[in-house]
């Protein structure tokens, strides 16, 4: 298989604040891998050094065996709570015609085979009727799928999206779901979410960053490790303590 992040003895610190410490992993063609861990745990400063926004302190990060600045083409990346002026006015397509910048000529103009990739990208997360609708006008499950759009016209290889399903109800959620499902294999995709047992029914392998990053199958994430995770044990077992059966 081929490696598409391949992430060697990185570690990170903004300041003097260490982010990530000795991380190693490595991201192959065609997995979709849910990235879980606490707030702070330093997830969305994962995605950025993937993506090349940040430099790491030391280690090595090899993007389809390139530096990441020089593999951006090939990544498109959902950010965590895109707040968007409601009252800006913008359609849904020109909001997916966004994705298709890197692609423009110096004068500037989107050509048909932009709008017809961001009609189809547009298709493709079930949102065509509503390309003339204004952005601030959409439901908040239907906006996260615009974005998405907006990050499938550039017909990415790497799919990275942080906490797609955040803000959204549980029926958008099962949507988004059911969107990246259709869309594994296509492409790699890395996505950080909270709600870890819904996602460990869909990737195939979970990224648990916190300072440092452990990979697991779904299967070997049970509920007390997700608790322990997220919730430090706050009442110390007493003498008579026993573990309940
Ligand atoms: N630009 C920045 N400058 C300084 N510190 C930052 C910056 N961005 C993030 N941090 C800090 O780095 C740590 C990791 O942040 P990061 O955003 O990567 O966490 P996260 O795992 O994505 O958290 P969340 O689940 O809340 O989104 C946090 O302590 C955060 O406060
Ligand atoms: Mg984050």
């Amino acid at each position: 298989m081929e490696d598409v992040v391949e992430i060697e003895r990185l570690s990170f610190a903004y300041q003097d604040l260490p982010v990530l410490q000795d991380v190693t992993v490595t991201i192959h063609s065609g997995e979709f891998i849910g990235v879980i861990g606490p707030n702070g745990g330093g997830k969305t400063t994962l995605l950025k050094l993937i993506l090349g926004f940040l430099k790491p302190l030391s280690g090595t990060i090899r993007v389809f065996g390139e530096p990441p600045a020089s593999a951006l083409s090939q990544i498109a990346y959902v950010p965590q709570a895109m707040r968007f002026d409601k009252q800006f006015p913008i359609s849904a397509l020109e909001v997916v015609l966004q994705g298709r910048l890197a692609h423009l000529p110096w004068y500037g103009r989107y050509s048909h085979a932009d709008k017809q990739a961001a009609l189809d990208a547009l298709e493709r997360v079930g949102l065509l009727e509503f390309q003339h609708n204004a952005f601030g006008t959409l439901s908040g499950g239907q906006a996260q799928r615009v974005l998405i759009a907006r990050a499938l016209a550039s017909s990415p290889a790497l799919l990275l999206l942080d906490e797609p399903t955040a803000s959204v109800d549980a029926q958008a959620q099962n949507e988004i779901y059911a969107l990246l499902k259709r869309l594994q294999g296509s492409m790699t995709i890395l996505m950080v979410t909270h709600d870890l047992g819904i996602a460990i029914d869909h990737v195939q392998r979970v990224i648990c960053v916190q300072r440092t990053v452990m990979t697991l199958k779904p299967q070997e994430v049970c509920q007390h490790f997700a608790f322990g995770l997220y919730h430090p044990p706050l009442i110390k077992p007493g003498k008579n303590w026993q573990a309940p059966s």
